[in-house]
């Protein structure tokens, strides 16, 4: 993506945090925000590729900051909050895009990779959204707020546990604080989006990737470049988007999409008695019959509205 900074933006005089945003989906996001007009603030863990992205911004005309270290550490978090203020005047959205994979079956999950993947999604999503909505509450301002969930969390996957359950925690996060945040002009919202990065290039079947190289070879359009995910979050940063709050929306290639949140669907009554036990296993039944879902385990990714292989 080659940045150029136009003189009217979705983000004209706004100011963003992006955490993550060295490489991969935050990279794309940031320079999608400053594209538009804002100056970003670069939170990420590996200081020169976040500097690196700062740069870039910068020489293109735009205002940009690398902050580096662990979003989910408290220090840390605060100080993007504190860097907006100090180098820019103000902040207007937060992109909670940082995050790691450590996928294995439960069986094998080490005490480790649980708490890692727990604490970078979960704790580096509540962090600065903490320091973003004190320092809103404090400047009687309103904000917006973008979390990055996945279709992992929302649909599950196997061999991710750890990553679906914190990202299954973001979309739930983002609710809640979408709730606490209307009276106050906060809006929350969350995304799964789906990408080819350092992340998941390497879990893709080679004849994927064989198809895709052909693609690319033809001029194409690159269904799974990350920078396609950045345009949906610099709306959703943006004024434009005031009224949205407390959505799911799935993003990748030209798609963008809502997410259902979870509906009950079903429900069997018993009379106004406490259930039986011995009842349940002669009409837990009418719950599945009613509602077309499978009693036993599924393979949810199988809803997916594109497919990775089209053979
Ligand atoms: N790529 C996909 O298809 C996909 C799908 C669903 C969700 N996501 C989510 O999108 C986000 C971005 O993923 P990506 O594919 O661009 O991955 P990536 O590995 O390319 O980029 C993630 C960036 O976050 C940084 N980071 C990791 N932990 C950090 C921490 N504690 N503090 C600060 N920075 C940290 C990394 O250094 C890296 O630069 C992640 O939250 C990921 O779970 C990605």
């Amino acid at each position: 993506m080659t940045l150029s900074i136009p003189s009217m933006g979705l983000l004209d005089a706004k100011v963003v945090i992006v955490t993550g945003a060295g490489r991969g989906i935050g990279r794309g996001e940031a320079l999608e925000c400053a594209a538009q007009g804002a100056a970003v603030v670069v939170a990420e863990f590996d200081p020169e590729a976040g500097e690196e992205v700062a740069k870039e911004i910068v020489a293109a005309g735009g205002r940009a900051v690398a902050v580096g270290g662990d979003v989910a550490d408290a220090e840390v978090a605060d100080s993007l909050v504190r860097t907006a203020v100090e180098e820019f005047g103000q902040l207007d959205a937060v992109v909670n895009n940082a995050g790691i994979l450590r996928d294995r079956t439960v069986a094998k999950l080490s005490d480790d990779d649980w708490d890692a993947v727990i604490r970078v999604h979960l704790r580096g999503h509540f962090l600065p959204t903490r320091a973003a909505v004190r320092y809103w509450r404090e400047a009687k301002r309103g904000g917006h707020l973008v979390h990055t969930a996945s279709t992992s969390g929302l649909l599950g996957n196997f061999g991710q546990s750890n990553y679906g359950a914190a990202k299954a925690g973001i979309a739930a996060f983002s609710t809640i604080v979408a709730q606490e945040g209307a009276r106050g002009g906060i809006t929350s919202n969350a995304i799964a989006p789906t990408a080819l990065t350092r992340m998941t290039l390497d879990l893709m079947p080679q004849e994927f990737r064989d198809q895709r190289d052909a693609a690319l070879a033809r001029g194409e359009f690159d269904f799974f470049a990350p920078e396609n995910v950045a345009p949906l979050v610099a709306f959703l940063c943006s004024d434009a988007s005031s009224h949205i709050s407390g959505k799911v929306f799935g993003v990748q290639g030209d798609s963008v999409e809502i997410f259902q949140p979870f509906t009950s669907v079903a429900e069997i009554k018993n009379d106004g008695k406490r259930w039986d036990p011995e009842d349940l296993p002669g009409r837990i039944d009418e719950l599945f019959s009613a509602s077309g879902i499978q009693a036993g385990a599924e393979n949810m990714m199988a809803r997916m509205r594109y497919q990775i292989l089209d053979i």
